[in-house]
Parts: C-alpha cells; structure tokens; sequence
C-alpha cells in the first residue's frame, strides 16, 4: 500500500520505523523509484533495513513516505568519521511536495547530531533536491567505457614494485578467480587495507558485504552474475576486482563489454595486473567503469587515456551537521589559521564565525569574535571536506568570499588532499 488511496486532507506524522513497517516501506521506495521488485530483489533490498535508523510517514494509518540513515563510518582527510549515510528517501507520488522530506531532513539532522555524526552523506537521485538542505558536491565520479582493444598499459618504470614481466621470483603474482561468496573474506581483508586511505568510502560492516554481494538477476541487467579476480602472492591477496560481462556479438565478431563494479589494490602492481585482466579478456572490446575517482591512476597508465571516453559527474553530497565536531574531525595537508564566517539556515549552531587552527597533526575550532577572512554558507564546506573542490573554484563560481588576501589559497591548500574523494558504491 503506498497511500494512494489516504484523503490528502488529513494530518501527516513522522514516526521511527518497526521491523512489521518492512512491506510499506519497500512498498513507498519501489513506487518512488518506480521499481517493481521481485521476492529476490526484495530480499537483496531488506538487508540494509534498521527500524531504528528509518522514519516513515503516516496519512490515514497508511505509509506515504520513509527515509533512512546507515550507521558507517567514512574515510574523510586523515581521519574515519562516523557519518549519517542517508538513503531510501521516497515519498508517495501522492503525498508529495507537502513538506515531508523537508520533515524527514530536519528529524534526520537531530537525530544524526544525537547519534554522534557529526557529517552526513548521500548519492543524490536528482541533485537539486538537496542543495536548499545544506549538502555540497563533495566528490566528483568520473565514468568511462575503455576501448579495450585500442589500448595497452605502458610499462610504469623502474621501482620498488616490479614491472610487467615481474611475474618470477619472491615478487612473482598470480590471479585467482571464482564466486564472489568463495573470497569473501579475501575482500574483506583488502578493503579494509585500503578503505581508510580514500576519502569518500566507507566502512563495510557484515551488512554491507552481504548488501555488496547481493546479486538478484534483476539488478544485472542482462549481464551475467558477480565475477570476481584476485591478485594473489606468496604474500597473500593483495587486491581484487568485482565484475561482470555483457555479452554481445555484432556481424563482425564478438563485442562483450566488462563491466567493473570495484576494483581495489593495496598496491601498484596488484592494480596494473587486475586491469590488464580487465581489459584483455577474450571476446570483450571495451571496459565500463561507472564510478572511478578523478585521480584513477588507469588514466596514467594507458597508452591511449582518450580512448577512455571519460566524463565527469557528481558523487558524494556531504552536510556539515555539526560545524567544530565536522572541521576537527579531518586533518588538513598544510597549516591554517582561518576565520570563517558561516551561514546556516537549518542547524543554527552552525552558523557565525569559527576559528580553525589545523596542521597535519593537530586541529582546533572554536567560536570567535574575531574579523573573517573568509565567509560561505555551510554547503560550501560540504564541497570542500572531502578534499575534492578546492575554495579557489568555490570562490570562481562566487560561493565564498574573502576578506584578507591570502585566505584562500591558504584554505585550499589546507582542505586539499594528496588523494581525491570518490563514490565507490550508491547508498
Ligand atoms: C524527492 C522527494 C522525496 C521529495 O519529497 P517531497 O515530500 O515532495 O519534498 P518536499 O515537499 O519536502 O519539498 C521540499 C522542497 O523541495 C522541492 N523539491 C522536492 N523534490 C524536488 C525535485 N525532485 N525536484 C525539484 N524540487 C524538488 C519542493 O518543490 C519544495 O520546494 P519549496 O520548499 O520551494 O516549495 C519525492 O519527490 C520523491 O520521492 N521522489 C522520487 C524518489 C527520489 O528521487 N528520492 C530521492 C532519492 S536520493
């Protein structure tokens, strides 16, 4: 039941959800979504469910509307903060544009707050939704369909790590492959070597492997099912690749593309392995990649980084929820010792001026009276957290202000990173 049939005239409520809400709530997110979920799907989309951490509205006894927080941790600069990961916001195409997810929003800031977290995060349907809400674009994607056949990996050089044809000796790799449920553990242990390390990705819980393996046929889109490859060494697994195929074949001959849905490497030589399995597998001709960061070393390595086709999107969208608890949770790559001036319309707490004293070790923020150098609104902060947009193109498109030369370039060199953010998977 999704509420078609509730009188619009009567009240709206908010209320935590119960583990008996399931069916409404799956019901009002596939209407949204404009899915039609099979039993496998359904059970695929269940697992991320916590009642605790998922409002639903209410009209006439029927739910009309439900969001969600996921409990994760993210890797920001130099640090892991715990952040409201908010997803499943649907509203009955009814019920909409009443204020419910306004409602949800604000219930889902204080209770985030409560929680802890002082930063949220959310893969965006349709942007404009969540600008007037306080979220910056906080990491870019970058997409690309590789014309396999048309490139080659160079040889990276002389190193530490051995080059193509290092495949002999105590350095020698080997790739391994089979079911994605047999290497789980294997995954795990290298996630979690690498997550801590890339702005942007987060925390997997037992939860979010079972959620990242789940592989209903529907969600495959005439693809096959979750392939897997692993780089081993006689050190043990040093990285892995997530894939599928979609099979194709023109009058001239076999055209399958591969499909990647992560790869992660601890280490240069277990990425150019994985890749140049990638993109010399038989019978494909070209690699898609939906989600890459900006700084994906593949465009280095390639004899032919245009015929990547790349093309640049938005990921992460990052809310400030609680400003000196956010700014002290990062590390900053370069002295700073700012005042900005902040505006916020929805958490009050936020807004007015804010000492910031970071170096790479150390971070203090406090509440000042002295004059800013420097004064946005809180979305602009969200851009800038995870490293990605630097202040100086912030201040370009006209979104902060300086007031004492210098405070700029200072600010973006200080919340830049050495590795960009990036959207591993959609929330
Ligand atoms: C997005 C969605 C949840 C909005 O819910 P809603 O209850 O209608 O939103 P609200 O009534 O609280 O809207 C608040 C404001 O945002 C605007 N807004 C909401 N959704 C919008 C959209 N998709 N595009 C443009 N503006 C939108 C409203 O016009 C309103 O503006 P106003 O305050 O100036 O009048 C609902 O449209 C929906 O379920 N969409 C399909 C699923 C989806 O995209 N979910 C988001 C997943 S990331």
């Amino acid at each position: 039941v999704t509420g078609s049939s509730t009188a619009p005239d009567q009240p709206i409520t908010i209320r935590t959800a119960t583990e008996e809400d399931w069916d409404a709530v799956l019901a009002v997110a596939s209407a949204a979504f404009h899915d039609d979920p099979d039993a496998e799907v359904a059970a695929a989309e269940r697992i991320s469910f916590d009642p605790t951490r998922t409002l639903v509205a209410e009209r006439d006894g029927q739910v009309v509307g439900t969001a969600a927080i996921l409990t994760r941790q993210m890797c920001v600069p130099g640090s892991l903060v715990p952040t409201a990961h908010i997803t499943l916001v649907s509203v009955a195409p009814t019920a909409r544009r009443q204020g419910i997810l306004t409602r949800f929003i604000r219930r889902q800031f204080d209770d985030a707050r409560a929680a802890g977290e002082p930063v949220a995060a959310l893969w965006a349907s349709e942007a404009r939704i969540y600008q007037r809400y306080g979220f910056g674009l906080a990491a870019r994607r970058v997409s690309f369909v590789a014309d396999s056949r048309e490139i080659e990996i160079i040889d990276p050089g002389p190193g530490p790590e051995p080059g193509p044809g290092g495949d002999r000796g105590p350095d020698r790799s080997w790739l391994r492959e089979g079911r994605p449920a047999e290497f789980r553990d294997t995954m795990r242990v290298i996630y979690d070597q690498v997550y801590p390390h890339r702005p942007g990705w987060s925390e997997r819980s037992t939860r979010a492997w079972d959620l990242r393996l789940a592989d209903p046929a529907a969600w495959r889109q005439g693809s096959t099912p979750l392939r897997i490859v692993v780089n081993d060494t006689a050190a043990g697994p040093d990285g892995y690749a997530l894939w599928r195929v979609s099979r194709g074949w023109s009058d001239a001959g076999p055209n399958a593309e591969v499909r990647v849905v992560e790869l992660v490497a601890t280490n240069p030589r277990a990425y150019l392995s994985l890749w140049r399995f990638l993109l010399r597998l038989d019978l494909t001709r070209s690699v898609e990649v939906w989600t890459a960061a900006i700084d994906e070393p593949l465009f280095l390595l390639v004899t032919e980084p245009r015929r990547l086709q790349a093309r640049m999107s938005d990921s992460l969208w990052v809310r400030i929820l609680d400003l000196p608890a956010a700014l002290t949770s990062r590390r900053y790559a370069a002295p700073v010792d700012l005042v900005f001036e902040v505006t916020d319309d929805l958490i009050g707490s936020n807004a007015g001026r804010w000492r910031l004293v970071g170096t790479p070790g150390s971070v203090s923020c406090t509440s000042t009276v002295e004059p800013a150098d420097l004064s946005c609104d809180i979305r602009v902060l969200g851009s800038a957290y995870l490293g990605d947009q630097r202040f100086a193109a912030l201040a370009a498109a006209g979104m902060i202000h300086e007031h004492r030369p210098g405070a700029l370039a200072a600010a973006s060199t200080a919340f830049g990173w050495h590795r960009a953010p990036s959207g591993l998977e959609v929330f």
